[in-house]
């Protein structure tokens, strides 16, 4: 069975396929903003606090419940508890949403992609053209965005559909090093530009006025959720098809380290070529797609080939994420079907599962960042109702309960069997314990509170 399932090749495929579910688009637009508008270093430090505090602890927990049971988050639950079952269902449901609005910004950024290397060839419509007046031209045509959202989600169901070694992870073995290749070369034009310092003090610096220690806080959680890809069992389904073999706890402490690494460099290719543009800072999709735009448009030819070196890094980053969010739906029914004894039929399942997240994803791709006048679910533009109901509700929750069960109900044993297999030794274990029971459950509940209340702008 366990073959049917899929398994990693090595440590290194599962690392980078963890690592690349984790550095995507919200390390792009999300965390180097937020730093520069929260305290600078300070919220780094923050940061950096939750990420050990409760970051690599979540993450140890979905690896030890996705190892100890083989199966993705439903199923998985399920054989820890009937009850529990509801929490393996809100992470498929994250999923759908997730990805639903996450596949429409990854149309913007082939789009964009495409773009620039027409550019290139001297065929493109760039000239004269300013980054927010080029961008509306985009967005607010839905046949544009809802062809480049399809072509997203094929390509995502195209590498899911190779399977858990020969599509995820080979794509990932070849993606993460090109990412990160393609982000020391824009990091280095845009540091050396004249000007970039702006973008490092404003990235650093820390300025007492601005600084609101919860504000920060709760910038930092929803930050770091989403950016590790905690509370919907991304990491419960890739830790399913890892080998006992290998030591849960030293890839808990690498993941989080990386993908913070990865944030920074974000934030020096960007932040100093933004301020050298004299631009201001901006997050989202209108840093990504006007901003930036604007800022390699304003290049000449050099800025050309930047732009689409850009493109494409942030076209890998957000490839092997929203394959991670596609993988734990279609694990899901996999392994349904293989615990009935049939065949897993994983190529159909991706392009049934990939169609019908295609699907949802249309409300967000017609309604243009909220400008096509059509009906706001709570107020809210279709793409922050749907981070609401995931980032905001479904994943803190999830996180807060597995850590309150790990803590509270399964209590150590669950977590030293597994992490002790083959000899592996689970180091600061204390530490762990402590904060699965009191550190975790505490701050993320702050967190699953303020986080809510901030998309209602309070
Ligand atoms: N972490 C990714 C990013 O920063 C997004 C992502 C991928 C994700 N898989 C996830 C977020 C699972 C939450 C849950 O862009």
């Amino acid at each position: 069975m366990e073959n049917n399932r899929g398994q990693w090749g090595s440590n290194l495929g599962f690392l980078l396929a963890a690592i690349g579910s984790a550095v995507g688009l919200g390390n792009l637009w999300g965390f180097p903003y937020k730093m520069g508008m929260n305290g600078g270093f300070a919220f780094l430090i923050i940061y950096l606090l939750l990420v050990v505090f409760c970051g690599i602890i979540v993450v140890s927990i979905e690896m030890v419940i996705g190892r100890k049971t083989g199966k993705s988050p439903v199923l998985a639950f399920g054989e820890l508890g009937k009850r529990y079952k509801f929490i393996g269902w809100m992470g498929v449901a994250s999923s759908f949403i997730i990805l639903g609005f996450y596949s429409t910004i990854g149309g913007y950024v082939i789009k964009y992609m495409v773009d620039f290397a027409l550019n290139i060839f001297g065929s493109g419509s760039f000239k004269g053209v300013g980054g927010a007046e080029y961008f509306a031209s985009v967005f607010q045509n839905p046949g544009i965005s809802v062809a480049f959202h399809v072509l997203f989600m094929a390509l995502t169901i195209g590498i899911v559909m190779g399977g858990v070694n020969k599509g995820i992870e080979k794509f990932s073995l070849f993606a993460m090093p090109a990412l990160l290749v393609l982000l020391l070369i824009v990091m280095i034009r845009s540091v050396t530009l004249p000007g970039a310092g702006e973008g490092i003090k404003f990235m650093f610096s820390f300025s007492s006025d601005k600084f609101n220690f919860f504000q920060a806080v709760r910038a930092a959680g929803g930050q770091m959720l989403f950016s590790l890809s905690l509370g919907m069992g991304a990491l419960i389904t890739y830790g399913s098809y890892l080998s006992p073999k290998e030591n849960v706890i030293k890839n808990s402490f690498i993941i989080p380290l990386a993908d913070t690494v990865f944030a920074l460099l974000a934030g020096f290719a960007i932040l100093p070529a933004v301020f050298a543009t004299g631009l201001d800072p901006k997050s989202g999709p209108s840093l990504l797609f006007e901003t930036l735009h604007e800022v390699f448009n304003g290049m000449g030819t050099v800025g050309l080939f930047l732009g689409f070196a850009f493109y494409l890094l942030a076209l890998f980053a957000a490839l092997t994420s929203s394959v991670s969010l596609l993988e734990v739906a279609c694990s899901h029914f996999i392994d349904s079907r293989l615990i009935k004894g049939k065949s897993p039929n994983r190529g159909v399942i991706t392009i049934v599962v990939g169609a019908v997240i295609t699907l949802f994803g249309l409300p967000v791709a017609f309604d243009a960042l909220g400008s096509s006048g059509m009906f706001q679910p709570l107020g809210l533009i279709w793409l922050d109702f749907y981070d609401l109901l995931a980032e905001g509700i479904m994943m803190p929750s999830a996180a807060l309960i597995m850590s309150i069960l790990v803590g509270w109900v399964f209590k150590d044993k669950f977590m030293d069997d597994e992490i002790e297999k083959e000899g592996n030794k689970f180091i600061w274990r204390g530490f762990f314990k402590f904060c699965t029971r009191y550190v975790t459950p505490v701050l993320m509940t702050f967190v699953l509170i303020s986080l809510v209340m901030s998309f209602f702008g309070k």
